[in-house]
């Protein structure tokens, strides 16, 4: 690893919708990686972003009746929200909306277009407008977009192209020169795949007549910028390029730029050659992670299953989601997201053993040293005590050697491993019954061991939970500033006679069956009653309920579906979508009596056809008897607010 600098970036995200799991992954993993970067003393830049032009966004903006900035200040507000909260660490925020970046991009437009490199041309060929890619030649021939399967819509229009052909047998060397260039190597093999057929001139503009949402061409100001053109210039407008060439230098070229699969053609394509064309310095690495998935598919608003990680992170907290997503996922290979698997390993590795550790060290140092770490007595220190420093000591090097390789759940299970082998250790050395026998050297020297783990431990998942992992320093008495990764390479920094804090449960586990919320005031989970179903009633594990998605939806329309006495069809707003859904409540509630309502709806129900119409999820409601009555909430909520 260079040691000059680091600078990392995640994709700029879409305004279009709100984020979801998969966003928050990419920037917690460059959170993580910027954090450890800055332990190691390497100075750091960690840029994210919104990409706030293009079709996606004006499609959203104009289906809620807004104006294209509106839709943009809006959801960047949520993006900005959800990485306050789940403790994100970016230096900068870059939103492509914004004078510095717009500048940028047309002052290298017009260098460009100056030196031949864009020139205008007719256009013929094949549009998928979700992607906004254009096909032609062999492509077309598909009939459909090679990222999404959609089919291409017809295209024919006046047009500006980057010469974007003119590098690829540069670009097919560069990459074979320069292995690390995009990784992982599978992802390197499939963009010298792609390279194998001709590479197209890339089109760069959209006339304003079909698209107005962009940034203006600077020779022609009947186009706008394609938005890949705009959004890929983000990396270098926020560093200064252009603008502050002392800062521009400082942090160019990128150490990763962290991106998702489905977004490896246009960073390892197009963007080298755009780089190329203005003469600058590739990144070092583009390193293209894999897919979140639900139940082995694809997290899609339709199939109402995306995973939203501010729900996640209020029911068991910010820093064991941030855990969870960093140990769970290969990096680079795709990953099914189930609640199970969080809780499994939540508690396997946070509540059982790393807990545990805490509090079996806790509880002797303070009831047998006075409250006080105690010192080894080096004649005691045996062949235990060795594996257990090696195994320490192994952990906080294979950290080291997978934060280079990218295999930082690599890194995380040998610090798990090496967890679990301080609790065998305190198992094999019973440090209970040596109190109980006043065996104070042989004790003293156990517990000083155990210290020593968590002090090393607890520093090499500081930059994965950094508030959990402040709380473990400051319970052990350990400095409060941030550990240095040097130091936890080296055994025997805990300096004996600190005073301990007191104990607090920092990872209380998960009962099956309960949600985390289910602690007592002291954050010890609560004893909870043992539930006697009613006759007929089938009890479910929480996990099974908490895949239900429950939300507040206002009622915007009612009417009645021809045709049948029972059937309703509704318009709800929930949160920024709108939906359709059929209720049987036409016996009960007149149409007009339902508008402006606010309901809970289940909000993942795949969408089905009831009589022939769409409904896009299901009303909550009440019955008895011969009455039926709809749950509604109790005092003022917005649409869209999670029922649990
Ligand atoms: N705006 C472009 C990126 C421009 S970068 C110059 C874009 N935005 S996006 O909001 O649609 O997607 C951003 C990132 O989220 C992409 O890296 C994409 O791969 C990632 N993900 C989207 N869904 C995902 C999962 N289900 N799982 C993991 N990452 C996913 O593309």
């Amino acid at each position: 690893m260079q040691n000059k600098k680091f600078y990392v970036t995640t994709p700029i995200y879409y305004v279009n919708a709100a984020p979801h799991i998969g966003h928050a992954y990419t920037t917690i993993l460059a959170d993580v990686l910027a954090r450890y970067h800055r332990l190691r003393g390497v100075p750091t830049f960690f840029l994210t972003g919104t990409d706030e032009h293009g079709q996606k966004v004006q499609r959203a903006a104009e289906k809620g009746a807004m104006t294209p900035q509106q839709q943009a200040d809006q959801t960047v507000g949520r993006f900005q929200a959800l990485w306050k909260k789940l403790d994100i660490t970016h230096d900068d925020f870059i939103r492509t909306t914004e004078t510095r970046h717009v500048r940028v991009v047309q002052q290298i437009l017009q260098t460009l277009f100056d030196h031949g490199e864009i020139y205008r041309a007719e256009y013929d060929g094949g549009y998928c407008v979700p992607c906004e890619r254009f096909y032609t030649g062999r492509e077309l021939e598909a009939g459909t977009c090679r990222e999404c399967g959609r089919a291409l819509e017809p295209i024919r229009e006046s047009n500006y192209f980057f010469r974007m052909s003119a590098y690829q047998a540069w670009l097919i060397d560069y990459i074979h020169e320069h292995p690390k260039f995009i990784q992982p190597d599978f992802r390197r093999n499939e963009t010298l795949g792609f390279l194998q057929q001709p590479l197209n001139d890339l089109c760069i503009s959209r006339p304003k007549s079909r698209l107005s949402w962009g940034i203006e061409l600077p020779f022609d100001h009947d186009f706008v910028t394609y938005v890949w053109f705009d959004a890929l210039v983000n990396y270098i407008s926020a560093i200064g390029y252009l603008a502050d060439d002392q800062r521009f230098q400082r942090w160019w070229p990128a150490s990763y730029h962290l991106i998702g699969k489905d977004i490896l053609t246009t960073h390892t394509v197009y963007w080298p050659t755009m780089l190329k064309a203005m003469n600058l310095p590739m990144p070092e690495t583009i390193f293209a992670h894999g897919w979140w998935l639900v139940g082995d598919s694809k997290m899609s608003k339709s199939a109402g299953n995306v995973v939203n990680p501010i729900e996640l992170a209020d029911r068991y907290g910010v820093d064991a989601f941030r855990y969870f997503l960093m140990s769970e996922m290969t990096l680079g290979q795709d990953c099914n997201f189930s609640e199970e698997a969080f809780i499994r390993r939540y508690n396997a590795d946070l509540a059982n053993d790393l807990g545990n550790l805490l509090s079996r060290v806790m509880k002797l140092v303070t009831s047998h040293c006075g409250g006080k770490i105690p010192a080894a007595t080096a004649e005691i220190v045996g062949a235990d005590e060795q594996q257990l420093r090696q195994a320490v000591l192994n952990a906080a090097t294979r950290m080291e050697e997978c934060l280079d390789q990218m295999r930082l759940d690599l890194g995380l299970t040998a610090v798990a491993s090496a967890v679990r082998e301080a609790n065998r250790y305190l198992e094999k050395r019973q440090p209970w019954t040596l109190a109980k026998q006043a065996e104070h050297g042989a004790l003293n020297t156990v517990l000083y061991h155990a210290v020593e783990t968590l002090r090393i431990v607890s520093g090499l998942l500081y930059p994965v939970m950094p508030t959990k992992m402040r709380e473990l320093r400051q319970v052990l008495g350990l400095s409060a500033t941030e550990p240095s990764l040097d130091q936890l390479k080296i055994w025997g920094k805990t300096v004996p006679g600190t005073p301990v804090g007191a104990m607090v449960s920092l990872f209380p586990r998960i009962q099956a069956g309960a949600p985390t919320q289910a602690t007592t005031a002291t954050g010890q989970p609560a004893a909870l009653p043992q539930a006697t179903p009613p006759t007929g009633v089938t009890l479910v594990e929480y996990a099974d309920f908490a895949k239900i998605s429950l939300r507040t939806a206002t009622v915007l329309a009612a009417e009645k579906i021809e045709g049948t006495d029972k059937l309703l069809r509704l318009q709800v707003q929930c949160g920024e979508e709108k939906r359709q859904i059929v209720a049987g409540i036409a016996l009960y509630y007149k149409p007009e009596e339902l508008v402006d309502k606010t309901v809970v709806v289940v909000a993942n129900l795949k969408p089905a056809k009831i009589r022939g119409v769409e409904s896009q999820g299901m009303l909550l409601a009440a019955s008895a008897e011969n009455q039926l009555r709809l749950i509604t909430v109790d005092g003022v909520l917005p649409s869209g607010a999670v029922v649990k």
